[in-house]
């Protein structure tokens, strides 16, 4: 396994690029299945969870080829249906080619896709959705077995949960519903842009939507869909992080090329609340630090709301603010395994109930810490970023799955950063 060393307190400046969307590449090689053409995918990142997905793929019987950042799917005529525990396990993702499977040839049983170190994430409002468009759906040894002999049928379809609009599920109803025999609404749809990026995809392949990035999406089936060309938009939560990064030190400067700054909204307000100063134009975001910054609270909620993908780094920047910085999460309550580890690097912060109250400082001292899912290692190498003397963030792998060469990145940036075998 590896480990990130950092020599901290090094100042950033100069240019970084975003990669492709984790979380639009994803849904989108899931609705490549809905086809037997080829489909090509440009953007792509070189991810773990991508290799993950083109596995999974592989074991249903799709060709995947996978060169220069553009992925070519052609999926058989006949494809399996059972997505193995082994592979669902790995990457929640993966859940997501149950929609296609069951849509296309009317039975897919797909492993559950199990715990989650990040809180609780049930699959209710997917199985909801599917039974609602016709399915028959019971779960046996670990399995969701659904079945739909006579094709699913669309459907008026509430898709809200205990709490609000779900990516996934909407992803997989929205997959779904494309084949399916009449027109299907779903309302309290999730409007995230990984979403919209799907539903453009699902159209250039034939299908007919409307209303995507909004509550209500109107999806008509059609009999058939072919395969399409696409390129996935830029990271978000990639771009995001490295905004906060930029923000973390006196006198950083860096600019973020290739993203869109219309998808980061909420964090640059936040940002500009907190005293940063930020330039952007229509695909890129220049970050520089002056004086000192001002405490800021923070809630996570849908998009357009602020992500719980960026809630553990801007807990790193609130650790740096002096003042008090009240963080509250929404989506997932327990997702906060960062915050002992950023208190191993003398933050103080407190738990209290679902808000973190981040008593902020003018310094960390690093210190070796654990990463525990993708994002919270994200935060541990800002945290480290700015922090005094050496830090190292080790299970690493976390990491590669959701951020494509970081440490190259932060070193063209000018960190002291390097990665070792443990
Ligand atoms: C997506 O997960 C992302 N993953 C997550 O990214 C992200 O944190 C999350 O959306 C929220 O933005 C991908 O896109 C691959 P949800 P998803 O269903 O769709 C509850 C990352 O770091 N819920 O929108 O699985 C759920 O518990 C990650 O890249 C139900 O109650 O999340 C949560 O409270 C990790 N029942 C809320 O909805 C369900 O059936 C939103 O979760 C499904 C979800």
């Amino acid at each position: 396994m590896d480990k990130i060393v950092i020599q901290g307190a090094r100042r950033l400046k100069g240019e970084v690029e975003i990669s492709g969307a984790k979380n639009a590449t994803l849904p989108i090689m899931a609705a490549a299945l809905l086809t037997d053409e080829v489909s090509r995918i440009e953007g792509v990142p070189r991810l773990r969870d991508v290799q993950t997905m083109i596995r999974l793929l592989r074991v249903l019987g799709a060709k995947v080829d996978f060169s220069n950042g553009a992925l070519e799917i052609k999926p058989s005529r006949t494809l399996k249906t059972v997505a193995p525990y082994h592979l669902v396990s790995t990457m929640r993702a993966s859940f997501c080619v149950l929609g296609p499977l069951l849509a296309r040839l009317g039975r897919a049983d797909i492993s559950l896709p199990g715990g989650c170190v990040i809180g609780a994430r049930p699959i209710d409002l997917h199985l909801k959705g599917l039974a609602s468009l016709g399915a028959s759906i019971t779960i046996e040894h670990g399995f969701v077995k659904a079945r739909a002999n006579r094709g699913l049928k669309g459907e008026d379809i509430y898709l809200g949960g205990k709490f609000g609009s779900s990516v996934l599920a909407t992803a997989n109803v929205l997959m779904a519903a494309t084949l399916a025999k009449g027109v299907t609404y779903i309302e309290n749809a999730a409007c995230e842009p990984e979403l919209v990026d799907l539903a453009d995809f699902l159209v250039k392949m034939g299908a007919k939507i409307q209303g995507q990035g909004s509550h209500l999406i109107e999806i008509r089936g059609v009999q058939k869909l072919h395969g399409a060309k696409h390129r996935v938009i830029t990271d978000r939560i990639e771009a995001g992080t490295f905004m906060v990064a930029g923000a973390m030190q006196k006198s950083n400067d860096i600019t973020i090329r290739n993203c869109n700054p219309e998808h980061n909204h909420a964090l640059l307000d936040k940002l500009q609340e907190a005293g940063i100063r930020v330039r952007r134009t229509k695909s890129t975001v220049r970050i520089s630090r002056h004086g000192k910054l001002e405490p800021v609270d923070v809630t996570t909620l849908p998009y357009p709301g602020f992500p719980t993908d960026l809630q553990a780094q801007l807990m790193a920047l609130a650790s740096v603010t002096p003042g008090i910085s009240v963080i509250t999460e929404k989506i997932y309550p327990d997702r906060f395994m960062h915050v002992s580890e950023l208190n191993r690097m003398g933050a103080n912060i407190f738990l209290e109930g679902s808000s973190a109250i981040v008593h902020g400082k003018s310094r960390l001292s690093g210190a070796p810490v654990m990463a525990s899912d993708l994002r919270a290692s994200a935060a541990l190498v800002l945290a480290g970023l700015a922090a005094e003397d050496k830090t190292e963030v080790h299970r690493v792998y976390h990491l590669d799955r959701g951020y494509e060469n970081i440490e190259e990145k932060l070193l063209k940036l000018g960190a002291d950063i390097k990665r070792e075998r443990e």
